[in-house]
């Protein structure tokens, strides 16, 4: 299996889904449409998608069922994004090699472009749940709807915690549950959505669930690597200014060194319990490695 491939096959097949929920009409509001498309579709990677995908792979085949929920996280993950960028949070003027929604448009039409997104999400899982016949899985449904808003509660929290302690000295406990809401709550989530709608066991839950977390936390990790030495040009977003803002990272905390060697060793674990599953956990183990290697 090619990783790169397997990923853009995927991440086209999830662009052209969300495609499908953006208003394009003219109306009163149509630059506030045309803001959350902006962010929506500016070439994100699409992980969490793929992941929620990939994961229902292993134990079911067919994606259809998976697929509101898979752009519901993707949706939320940006109006994450949105947010994150205003001036009252990390005041970042680019992302995706382009202007930040506020640079764009201005805060008024981001904030409500964030908020608008965030909505779209539950808008779309609900209506999965109420326009189709398939009864037999409406319970999973209502669970997976469930597991993304406790894990889009995380996430903010996680926020929080960001800019609270920003200009302020992080224990190591509080540095790991910041970034394990605030990233690792969405990766956690699409995985679990993933395994719960395919029907999986328990045991194959908790697994995966543990897989999840791990690499939620050595995504945002990298991220935290990246910010601080990656190549502006490539990741399209601000490098070097997380020092400047007194931003608490794993590179902040514990120097560049340290830092990846934590991301090695919990790459390690992510890909030993992705191992477990043999040829059915290949994709998730070769990701578990593109997320240490990434440049972007
Ligand atoms: C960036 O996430 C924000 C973090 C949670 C670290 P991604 O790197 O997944 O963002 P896109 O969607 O691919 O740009
Ligand atoms: C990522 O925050 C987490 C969320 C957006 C929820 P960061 O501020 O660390 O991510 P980037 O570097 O701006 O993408
Ligand atoms: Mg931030
Ligand atoms: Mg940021």
């Amino acid at each position: 299996m090619e990783l790169k491939q397997e990923l853009s096959k995927y991440r086209d097949l999830v662009d052209k889904e969300l495609d499908q929920y953006l208003t394009k009409e003219e109306c009163p509001e149509q630059i506030l449409n045309e803001a959350m498309e902006y962010s929506l579709m500016a070439g994100g990677k699409r992980i969490r998608p793929v992941l929620m995908i990939k994961v229902y792979q292993i134990f079911k085949g067919e994606i259809e069922k998976v697929m509101p929920f898979a752009c519901a996280i993707e949706m939320i993950h940006n109006f994450s994004l949105i947010h994150d960028d205003l001036p009252g949070i990390d005041n970042d003027d680019f992302r995706h090699g382009k202007l930040t929604n506020h640079k764009r448009y201005n805060e008024a039409t981001a904030i409500l472009a964030g908020d608008g997104l965030l909505n779209l999400a539950y808008e779309t899982m609900t209506k999965e749940l109420l326009n189709s016949n398939d009864i037999e899985n409406q319970n999973n449904k209502i669970k997976a709807i469930n597991e993304i808003t406790t894990a889009t509660q995380r996430m903010i929290a996680g926020e929080y915690v960001d800019t609270e302690y920003e200009g302020k000295a992080i224990s190591s406990d509080y540095l790991e549950y910041m970034h394990k809401n605030k990233t690792g709550a969405l990766f956690r989530a699409s995985a679990r959505v993933g395994a719960m709608l395919a029907n999986a066991k328990e045991e194959d839950l908790e697994k995966i669930t543990k897989f999840a977390e791990t690499i939620g936390l050595t995504f945002q990790i990298k991220d935290d690597l990246l910010s601080a030495i990656g190549d502006e040009k490539v990741l399209g977003k601000p490098v070097g200014n997380d020092e400047e803002k007194g931003k608490s990272t794993y590179v902040t905390k514990y120097g560049l060194e340290k830092a990846q060697k934590m991301l090695e060793k919990l790459t390690k674990e992510a890909v030993e319990i992705a191992e477990t599953y043999e040829e059915k956990g290949e994709f998730l183990k070769e990701l578990a490695i593109y997320i240490k290697i990434r440049n972007k």
